[in-house]
């Protein structure tokens, strides 16, 4: 399975369940509407006395309302008054509500299975094992698109790109590891100068890829391969390329072979 694939499959499960939440709101509020209208069509059956009555009668909502806060009528306060009394302020034993304490035991339900979950059973994985595990996920599909990369080049055929993003990448690394031996701007330092036609190792791009990639056995210039994948080696041989000609002040003189295009 790859990302893409991957990423549909958790996008339709997200708008499945959006789409599951939105029909049953709706209807939740067709059922209310309905629920409205038989009502009103029963209360025109009825007689004068019973809709006196029922509108007497507090709503399924007050009444709810009452339950979850059991809240002491003013006129029963009396009964649940203590006997502290501060010049007249006075203390009243209220409960706490019962929508508290229900949420208060809930947390205590929730705290046990929390608890047996994953401390007891092991069943979920804790955050540190989670984090791990997508850290071994992501190393896995890396790993996995490198050896996917394909080239449609070795470094016989390679040539030189010209993609700014693919410069701006080859001119990154050659500033950050190249440079204290080929200074930034390419002049030279204990390396040769890269900014003109003459090469030790042949001016090709061919050549200079291979250069880079193999290093010059015997001198300070190692091999990058193990560093640069065969795209980013192509970036840096580019970037190299691209110095050609721009004659920076300070630059070393000749050193090697001139080098002249064949054709
Ligand atoms: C520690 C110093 C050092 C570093 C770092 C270094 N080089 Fe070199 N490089 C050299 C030396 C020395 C040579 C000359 C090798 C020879 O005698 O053929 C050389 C040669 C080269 C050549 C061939 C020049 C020619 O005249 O044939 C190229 C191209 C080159 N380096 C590119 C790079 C790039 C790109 C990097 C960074 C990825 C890099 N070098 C990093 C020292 C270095």
């Amino acid at each position: 399975m790859d990302n893409s694939t991957l990423f549909s499959q958790e996008m339709m499960i997200y708008i499945t369940f959006g789409l599951v939440i939105v029909v049953a709101l709706l209807v939740l509020v067709v059922a209310v509407y309905v629920l409205q209208l038989l009502k009103t069509f029963m209360r025109q059956g009825m007689s004068e006395e019973a809709l006196a009555a029922e509108s007497a009668k507090p709503s399924m909502f007050a009444s709810l309302w009452d339950k979850w806060n059991a809240l002491k009528p003013l006129e029963e306060e009396e009964a649940i008054l203590l006997d502290h009394d501060y010049d007249g302020i006075k203390e009243l034993d209220n409960h706490l509500p019962p929508w508290w304490k229900g949420l208060f035991y809930l947390t205590i339900v929730y705290g046990v299975i929390y608890i047996l979950i994953f401390h007891v059973f092991q069943s979920s994985p804790l955050q540190e094992e989670q984090y791990e595990m997508e850290m071994a996920e992501a190393a896995a599909l890396k790993a996995k698109n490198e050896a996917d990369l394909v080239f449609d080049f070795d470094e016989n055929t390679v040539t030189q790109s010209t993609d700014p993003t693919e410069l701006a990448d080859g001119q990154a690394f050659f500033e950050a590891q190249c440079a204290i031996c080929h200074k930034a701007d390419g002049g030279g330092l204990a390396g040769p100068n890269l900014t003109d036609e003459y090469w030790r190792n042949g001016g090709s791009v061919s050549d200079v890829y291979k250069v880079i990639k193999n290093g010059v056995q015997g001198t300070a210039m190692i091999p990058w391969e193990s560093q640069l994948n065969p795209i980013k080696l192509r970036n840096v041989t580019s970037y190299v390329m691209s110095l050609q000609g721009t004659n920076p002040p300070g630059a070393l003189g000749p050193d090697g072979e001139l080098y002249t295009p064949e054709n």
